[in-house]
């Protein structure tokens, strides 16, 4: 064989993967190939493989006659819209995709590259696990790889996209990047599996219940967006990284083109219902505040009495915090908390700026809530914007209660411009309750009791339920038109934009985990 055929040989094997068999029960699952999966996430062509002949080295258990050049995983880099993207992709054709030393040993190397060069990492996955052949040498594969998915937290986007089995310890590095998107039915993951489970706790539970990609996006948070295949999942990765930075010294790309509905305007005030106890979409605000379709929610399932996403106001990306009133009256819980704070993390790691959208009744009361760490958790919240150094506007535009005003972007914090419609209520509490505990010994006293109240609860309203006390006192800037807030806003982070805030010098904070 001359030089030529022998690379091309070895070239061809490797572009084989496991064989035709098993690339066809792949594509019978509905599964793409892990080369056919990089070619729809990449812009076309642009894709350059990088140890594409890497082999493993194992003797053990019959693996010297099991090689396979690539050893499970496609490993390069490519463009997305012509900017520089990372990517591992696993190869579940070998050995179930599964990872040793060398295989692991890809990974981190493009991780190395990604870092140095200030570049996203995007690992798709589908693994059986750490190749149970070849032992602890595996797990310290895995083990190298959590330590480089760590150490570029914060400096690169990492995005994980889940595509078929991720279990037991492997789950470990998608949970360490900063999003997980996963393929309704065809991807799951979990700690322990279905057999495992039923044999410690008795619970019988198929594995799309236990660690599909609803489960996850419903009870668990675990990930963040779900697609309903391969093709539909990676064409959301690709929109996706159009709101990123390449890493945290850069900007989101900035596209000039942009469209806005201006009827929105007029729409947008008649959003807030007349009768202050009835709900209302949060997410219509939204809509109607910023660029036409530029929403990406994320987390839309878990939470849900928090929303939060991506979004464009002239072209350029912001981060969105809302409170949600059709979602238990839009009250702070130990998950919208947690929701709301790494998404905060996110967008301050990566100077997207925030936008808040308040409706907040307070925190949500209860024994489950205090028990299971409402204070820590709702800590979480309040630490991930008071350390914010993004530009941040908050919009309220209704209830603003308690502790959970102070939370939600307000002046104190660090917040730099904030807002009220005229249909805001900025106070300690609800005025019934307040009236109820401050004119406690005069309703109690009064010949009609019921009367009495209702005419404290009034007084009470009327001297708070509105923005007027805080505007007068500066702890919001301007009270706005609901109209008005679009242009309130793009002037608004227009005049931020040359923001700069450092944080006191230290090590690292310590937040409330
Ligand atoms: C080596 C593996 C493998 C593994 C699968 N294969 N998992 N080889 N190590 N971990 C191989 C199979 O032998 C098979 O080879 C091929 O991949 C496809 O596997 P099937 O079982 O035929 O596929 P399927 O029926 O779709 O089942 C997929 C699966 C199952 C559910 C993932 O393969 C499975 O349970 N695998 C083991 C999972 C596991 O226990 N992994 C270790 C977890 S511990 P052939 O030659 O027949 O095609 C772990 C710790 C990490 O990962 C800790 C990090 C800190």
């Amino acid at each position: 064989m001359d030089n030529k055929d022998q690379l091309l040989n070895k070239r061809a094997k490797a572009k084989e993967g496991g064989g035709e068999e098993r690339l066809k029960k792949q594509h019978a699952q509905g599964k793409l190939s892990a080369r056919e999966r990089i070619d729809v996430l990449l812009d076309s062509d642009s894709f350059n493989e990088i140890g594409g002949l890497v082999e493993h080295r194992s003797t053990a258990f019959g693996l010297e006659k099991q090689k396979i050049p690539g050893d499970g995983v496609v490993t390069g880099y490519g463009t997305i819209h012509g900017r520089l993207i990372y990517v591992f992709s696993q190869d579940f054709t070998v050995l179930g995709g599964s990872l040793s030393e060398t295989h692991a040993g890809k990974i981190c190397r493009i991780m190395d590259l990604a870092l140095k060069n200030g570049a996203p990492l995007i690992g798709l996955n589908d693994s059986g696990g750490a190749r149970i052949q070849e032992g602890v040498v595996s797990l310290a594969g895995y083990a190298d790889i959590f330590y480089r998915n760590t150490r570029a937290s914060g400096v690169i986007p990492q995005l994980s996209v889940i595509m078929g089995p991720c279990a037991g310890g492997a789950v470990y590095s998608p949970a360490l990047t900063d999003f997980v998107f996963m393929v309704e039915e065809t991807s799951y993951m979990f700690v322990t599996g279905p057999n495992v489970v039923k044999t410690v706790t008795h619970e019988e539970v198929t594995s799309e219940d236990l660690g599909g990609a609803k489960a996850h996006a419903e009870k668990s948070g675990v990930n963040h967006f779900i697609g309903g295949n391969d093709v539909e999942c990676l064409k959301m990765v690709r929109d996706f990284i159009t709101y990123i930075p390449q890493n945290c010294q850069e900007l989101a790309p900035h596209p000039s083109v942009f469209e806005f509905d201006k009827s929105n305007l007029e729409k947008i005030e008649s959003i807030i219902p007349e009768n202050a106890t009835m709900p209302y979409d949060i997410r219509k605000v939204i809509t109607f505040v910023i660029d036409a379709s530029s929403f990406r929610e994320v987390h839309k399932d878990f939470a849900t009495n928090i929303v939060v996403g991506f979004a464009r106001l002239e072209g350029r990306t912001i981060g969105v915090v809302a409170n949600q009133p059709i979602s238990l009256a839009g009250v702070l819980d130990i998950d919208s908390s947690r929701k709301g704070a790494r998404f905060v993390r996110f967008c301050d790691a990566f100077n997207i700026p925030l936008l808040v959208f308040e409706d907040v009744p307070g925190f949500l009361p209860g024994t489950d809530q205090e028990w299971r760490g409402i204070i820590t958790h709702g800590a979480k919240l309040l630490y991930a914007f008071s350390e914010a150094t993004v530009p941040r506007i908050t919009v309220i535009t209704r209830k603003a209660y308690g502790g959970a005003f102070d939370v939600m972007n307000s002046k104190s914090i660090g917040s730099d411009l904030n807002f009220a419609w005229p249909t805001a209520e900025i106070a300690v509490m609800g005025a019934k309750g307040a009236a109820e505990i401050i004119f406690k010994k005069e309703i109690a006293s009064a010949d009609n009791r019921e009367e009495k109240w209702l005419e404290k609860e009034a007084e009470y309203a009327e001297m708070f339920a509105n923005p007027y006390r805080a505007a007068e006192r500066g702890i919001i800037d301007e009270v706005i038109f609901p109209k008005e807030t679009r242009s309130r806003l793009i002037s608004g982070f227009k005049m931020l934009e040359n923001k700069t805030e450092k944080l006191p010098n230290k090590k690292h904070g310590n937040i409330p985990l």
